[in-house]
């Protein structure tokens, strides 16, 4: 154990109400107290979880009534995995409780009644899901006392690892690969994090930094940090389970890359259960990645319980991850809760943006794009049923990768003048019309 880390186990300050008791192996059963600085299996090499004594949860939940309870992503205290309240209230205080939308007029395109989006795009500080991924590991490295942190992102980590650090005056390194959305980097800049953009893809730079951790002796947020870092994710499903009132909803649409978002989902939803806040054990979750960049849904579709690695080929740039740290569990989650896959080539990709976008006002990155593509699909298949509650998660924000959509021209160099702006009009207004016959 390191020094920093008795430090961080020390415990001197006051606690958060977490009941976290250790990292643990799914694969081979071994576990490691929270206080070491671990974050793979150090017996067969697997990455670690986190491990709760779900009993005691049960009583603290039970002590704390939700109308006090802060709304951002420390609601669900007791079920995630930071202990010191210090480093809890310096990271996230306004993040989290996205809104939950009923989405009645892309339902009615779908053919879905009970149709809602987890709207992620609006997260706070950075627009995307990471923001909840990126502040549990954040908060750990306040606990550990650190004062840098780095990250492998192929987007959207990077831009919340810049934020979530300028918050907590710590120094982020963000590691882009070779194909990227430049705003993403642009934006890190502006937030004001170091930014080193290597050649190659998103899983060479990857298992590189993840040698330039260990060489380096810097926490990286989704890798050194990484049990800390999917505990976070856990946080949508406690939300949406919540904002149904307590319902847990009949399908989860999911976009997949590294695969802790729909695990974690599945993990936040074996929690519920365990503690009886919700009937969790019906609730599908279906996984929607970009055709060129497939790994879970194709072991899925093919009866596989291994993920076999690819070199991804897709402008969804966010889900470029050919090789998934967490596949094997997203397998096994959607087999076990009987949900299913697809995925959606880079036209249906934008075209679920255009649509969520005319329908409902939400401009999506292609991550979202693939989400509604695939919910499409499973709409029309009749795998989500037209009456089901269905739940479509949108993780990014179409503002932050509007450079790589299919651009579409308006009118220019107008002449300024209400006759001339009139005549415009009138040909606008025509296209309106043919568009909706
Ligand atoms: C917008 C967006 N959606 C979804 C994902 C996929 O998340 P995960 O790697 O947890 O599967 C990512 C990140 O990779 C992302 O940036
Ligand atoms: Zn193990």
């Amino acid at each position: 154990m390191s020094a920093r880390c008795e430090a961080a186990d020390g415990q001197s300050g006051a606690q958060t109400r977490s009941c976290a008791t250790a990292f643990c192996c799914r694969t081979c059963g071994q576990s490691f107290p929270l206080s070491e600085s671990v974050f793979t299996c150090e017996r067969c090499g697997r990455a670690l979880d986190i491990d709760y004594d779900y009993e005691l949860a049960r009583r603290r939940l039970a002590e704390l009534d939700l109308a006090v309870r802060p709304a951002n992503i420390w609601r669900f205290e007791e079920l995630l995995p930071i202990r010191e309240s210090a480093a809890a209230r310096r990271v996230g205080q306004h993040s989290g409780c996205t809104p939950l939308i009923r989405a009645d007029r892309l339902g009615a395109e779908l053919g879905l009644r009970n149709l809602y989006l987890k709207d992620d795009s609006t997260s706070r500080p950075s627009l995307s899901y990471k923001d909840r991924v990126v502040s549990m590991a954040l908060a750990r490295l306040l606990e550990l006392g650190g004062s840098e942190i780095g990250c492998v992102s192929t987007g959207n980590v990077g831009t919340a690892v810049a934020a979530f650090a300028a918050k907590a005056a710590v120094t982020p390194y963000v590691f882009y690969p070779n194909r990227l959305e430049h705003m993403k980097a642009q934006a890190c800049r502006a937030l004001g994090a170091k930014v080193c953009q290597v050649e190659g893809n998103y899983d060479e730079a990857n298992r590189e930094c993840r040698a330039l951790a260990l060489e380096s002796g810097m926490e990286f947020a989704n890798i050194t940090l990484r049990p800390f870092y999917a505990e976070g994710a856990k946080t949508v499903t406690f939300e949406i389970v919540e904002q149904l009132a307590w319902q847990a909803p009949a399908h989860i649409v999911t976009p997949a890359a590294g695969g802790t978002l729909s695990s974690r989902i599945d993990k936040g939803l074996g929690e519920l259960l365990q503690l009886g806040l919700a009937e969790t054990d019906q609730t599908r979750i279906h996984i929607a990645q970009p055709e060129g960049c497939a790994p879970i849904a194709s072991a899925i579709l093919d009866g596989d319980a291994d993920i076999h690695a690819c070199t991804p080929t897709t402008m969804a740039h966010s889900l470029a991850i050919g090789s998934p740290g967490d596949g094997y569990l997203v397998i096994d989650a959607v087999n076990r809760r009987g949900g299913t896959a697809r995925s959606v080539d880079d036209e249906e990709i934008f075209a679920g943006v255009d649509l969520l976008a005319s329908t409902e006002g939400i401009l999506t990155e292609p991550a979202g794009g693939t989400t509604v593509a695939v919910l499409s699909r499973l709409a029309s298949e009749g795998v989500v049923r037209d009456d089901e509650v269905v739940v479509a998660i949108i993780t990014g924000n179409g503002l932050k990768t509007l450079e790589d959509h299919p651009s579409k021209p308006w009118r220019s160099k107008v002449s300024c003048n209400s006759s001339a702006m009139l005549s415009v009009l009138d040909e606008l207004r025509a296209e309106t019309a043919a568009a909706t016959g």
